[in-house]
């Protein structure tokens, strides 16, 4: 199919209405079929849960334009079940995983002429959610649900694309010890807006929150997680059970160790010794790995060797080696890759 005319390498990531999305709703118990529409808005009751009570979960996961043409999507399988976990931590329905996964297919072939082209440097941002939709008003859970998935062309998450990020140690928690902060739920990124807002007027990208309960470990941003290097070139990333599994990270884990032969470490990592480190970055769908050149603790600068004008050297092959994969350049481990047509 011809891709519509966009200006595909200066895209930033924000929402652009595609003409297909899938909706589903469950009411008695179960989920209906579901179709395709072309309708980009919802109707719900002034009281449904989700806008008194916050009861809402999402995904996110991308389409990528292969070097030979196909379109695929990367892990869509970890998503559905990660939307599972989220579903059961607040009460809600799961949405089938097989029908997860057929029906990311469906909207992204449904949208194709969005999927931007191989070499743009864009690619097909897909965005599934649910949320409680009939009224509640005492404290509960709601008992009907809508399920959607949309798409949504998206160039880099940071602007600037790769230019190395200059992050804060916020002083705002995102997550509490046996909070939500492991799942994908609404709730959590609605308490870091006013921290992402404060950091942005103090001249930072991102903030770096710690764990809440001793604050002395470093836990994710607000939308990724980190992986440093070590000075003889090991990979460090955080272990908690607060922040996000990201697929991402999950990714270059078995990257790291599988096709550069580095070794990895996931354990718990401080904040005194994240001066140690040679490279910083974020990784996630939207951030993929951005590199971090800067970290600023309460005015104590910590600058990676790395610098501020490029990617640190692992960071590269690591960004590399998965961005190769996901657009079909380097061969992919057994099902990572769904090829959507
Ligand atoms: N951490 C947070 C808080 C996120 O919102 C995301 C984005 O999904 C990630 C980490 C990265 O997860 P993934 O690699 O699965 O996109
Ligand atoms: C993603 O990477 O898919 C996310 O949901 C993160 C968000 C900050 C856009």
């Amino acid at each position: 199919m011809e891709k519509v005319n966009l200006d595909w390498s200066n895209l930033g990531f924000g929402y652009m209405k595609t003409p297909n999305r899938f909706v589903s709703n469950y009411k008695d118990g179960c989920w209906d079929k579901g179709a395709l529409t072309t309708d980009d808005t919802v109707t719900i009751s002034e009281c449904a849960g989700v806008l008194q009570y916050a009861q809402t979960i999402f995904e996110g996961l991308k389409a990528y334009t292969t070097k030979d043409g196909k379109i695929v999507t990367f892990r869509p399988d970890l998503n559905a079940a990660r939307m599972k976990d989220s579903a059961k931590r607040l009460e809600m329905p799961v949405y089938p995983e097989d029908r997860f996964v057929e029906n990311v297919v469906n909207v992204v072939e449904a949208n194709s002429e969005y999927v931007p082209p191989y070499g743009s440097g864009a690619t097909l941002y897909i965005r599934p959610y649910m949320f409680g939709s009939n009224p509640v008003i005492g404290v509960k859970p709601a008992d009907e649900y809508q399920f959607r998935i949309f798409t949504t062309p998206v160039g880099p998450y940071f602007k600037g694309g790769v230019h190395p990020l200059t992050i804060r140690v916020c002083d705002f928690d995102r997550a509490a010890p046996n909070g939500t902060g492991h799942i994908k739920a609404g709730l959590n990124y609605a308490m870091s807006l006013h921290a992402i807002v404060d950091a942005h007027n103090q001249g930072y990208d991102e903030n770096m929150y710690l764990d809440s309960e001793t604050r002395t470990k470093v836990e994710e941003t607000g939308g990724a997680n980190f992986i440093f290097v070590t000075k003889d070139n090991k990979i460090v990333t955080p272990k908690s059970k607060s922040i996000l599994p990201s697929i991402t990270r999950r990714s270059l884990v078995h990257v790291a160790k599988e096709y550069l032969g580095l070794e990895v470490e996931e354990r718990e990592v401080y904040l005194d010794e994240v001066k140690d480190f040679a490279e910083c970055g974020l990784c996630g769908t939207a951030a993929v790995i951005s590199p971090v050149g800067k970290i600023v603790d309460h005015g104590k600068e910590i600058c990676f060797s790395s610098g501020m004008n490029e990617m640190g050297k692992i960071t590269k092959k690591l960004y590399d080696t998965l961005t190769g994969i996901q657009m079909g350049i380097i061969e992919a481990p057994q099902g990572w890759i769904k090829v959507i047509k």
